[in-house]
């Protein structure tokens, strides 16, 4: 039997992070991940970064690389059919640029500064139970190599995703969650080729496609499909085609075009699982919430609770306070739902949905038009896409 003061499960960006910051504070912890190392950084997903995403990554010592690779943005850019170019200025409205950044760099960078520091990662932990959760000694078994293990501890992050065991093992009585699915994915491809200038999102009547980057020889495209779509029906070729449908011609004629190195469908989601604690469990991250992609904020929400997070567990073992602790679901959940409200607002907005009336996409286009005209509603949207303080 091993003992730790917190057991993180999950060895994504969420638990990555949480460690490394309470490491930092001289917390003791442990994080389980039942994949390896490569496997999690084969991932791909979102790239963009809030600024205080990024804040929170230079305050913690994370940001070598990223200030040195990160593109930095002063705005986004919508373009529908009736406007070639309606910018989200954040720079403008908010004084603060976003970043293009892939999550692969920063949990790439996170699982270095933990080997660095001698963290302790347990990968291929399988077959993870949360015991005693309700009381003030919890452990946590796992399977290693065939031998079962036992990890006695204060607390437990649940930092393992969407799929992960935490969230389950709070019992269902005492816990709610709140669900939207939307019908229809995104058809996603990596290539290395030149990236547009700006990151570009496109309503268009064949359908949402967005334009990304990673870097300037990395390219991140997707479009909007159908759930049903299958892969193997889309052959390079073809997604170049479709995807240039759906940009204004100028623009189209600027995406230059190569070999895809990866291509995925993603569905769409909004989960939001209440509370974000039960006993000396928390939750963070996908473990407790999705928002769908288009804004980008999953990974920035992750980092928020993140921040809540460890400040709690800081504040509990340096200033002998609970206070932060017993307030985190709240603190947290008030973030989760606005950023679930603005990502389900933004996928409404940008998509066309089966079904849709000439009513529902005439109303779209006039809420983007007054977007366009007026200074207060884009300054709204920018305070948003940037994302509120911590
Ligand atoms: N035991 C241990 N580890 C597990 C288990 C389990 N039962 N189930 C899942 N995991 C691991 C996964 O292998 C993964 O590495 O937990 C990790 C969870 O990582 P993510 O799914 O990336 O979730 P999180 O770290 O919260 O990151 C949030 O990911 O989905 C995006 O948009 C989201 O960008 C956001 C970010
Ligand atoms: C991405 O770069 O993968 C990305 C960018 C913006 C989004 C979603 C994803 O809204």
């Amino acid at each position: 039997m091993h003992k730790t003061s917190v057991v993180i499960i999950g060895g994504g960006p969420s638990g990555m992070l949480l460690s490394h910051i309470l490491s930092e504070h001289g917390i003791d912890n442990v994080v389980l991940e039942k994949h390896t190392r490569d496997h999690v950084l084969s991932r791909i997903r979102a790239g963009v970064l809030e600024p205080g995403s990024v804040k929170l990554l230079r305050d913690v010592g994370l940001s070598t690389r990223l200030d040195k690779e990160a593109k930095f943005h002063n705005g986004t850019l919508i373009v529908w059919a009736g406007s070639e170019r309606l910018e989200i200025d954040t720079m403008k409205y908010t004084g603060q640029p976003m970043a293009a950044y892939g999550q692969t760099a920063i949990t790439e960078d996170l699982y270095d500064a933990r080997a660095k520091s001698d963290g302790v990662i347990i990968t291929e932990a399988t077959d993870i139970m949360l015991q005693d959760i309700a009381t003030d000694e919890p452990t946590v078994t796992y399977q290693k190599n065939g031998n079962r293990q036992e990890i006695q501890c204060e607390f437990i992050a649940g930092c393992d995703g969407f799929h992960g065991v935490s969230r389950n093992s709070i019992p269902v009585e005492k816990r709610r969650s709140y669900e939207k699915t939307y019908p229809f994915g995104w058809l996603a491809i990596m290539s290395e080729t030149k990236p547009l200038e700006d990151i570009v999102y496109a309503n268009h009547k064949r359908g949402f496609a967005l334009a990304s980057q990673r870097n300037e020889k990395l390219s991140r495209y997707y479009i909007q499909c159908d759930l049903d779509t299958d892969i193997k029906d889309w052959p390079d070729d073809k997604f170049w085609e479709e995807l240039k449908s759906r940009f204004p011609r100028q623009m189209a004629d600027e995406i230059e075009t190569g070999p895809s190195i990866e291509k995925s469908i993603a569905p769409l989601r909004s989960f939001v699982n209440e509370p974000m604690r039960y006993g000396r469990l928390f939750l963070a991250g996908d473990a407790a919430h999705i928002v769908p992609p288009t804004g980008a904020k999953g990974l920035n929400l992750a980092f928020a609770d993140v921040f809540y997070l460890s400040r709690a567990l800081e504040r509990f073992y340096h200033g002998n306070d609970s206070s932060y602790l017993d307030n985190y679901s709240k603190t947290a959940l008030d973030r989760v739902w606005h950023t679930a409200r603005f990502s389900w607002n933004l996928t409404r907005l940008l998509h066309r949905f089966p079904g849709d009336e000439p009513f529902d996409q005439k109303t779209r286009e006039s809420e983007l038009e007054y977007l366009s005209r007026s200074e207060k509603a884009m300054a709204a949207i920018a305070e948003q896409y940037t994302g509120l303080p911590l």
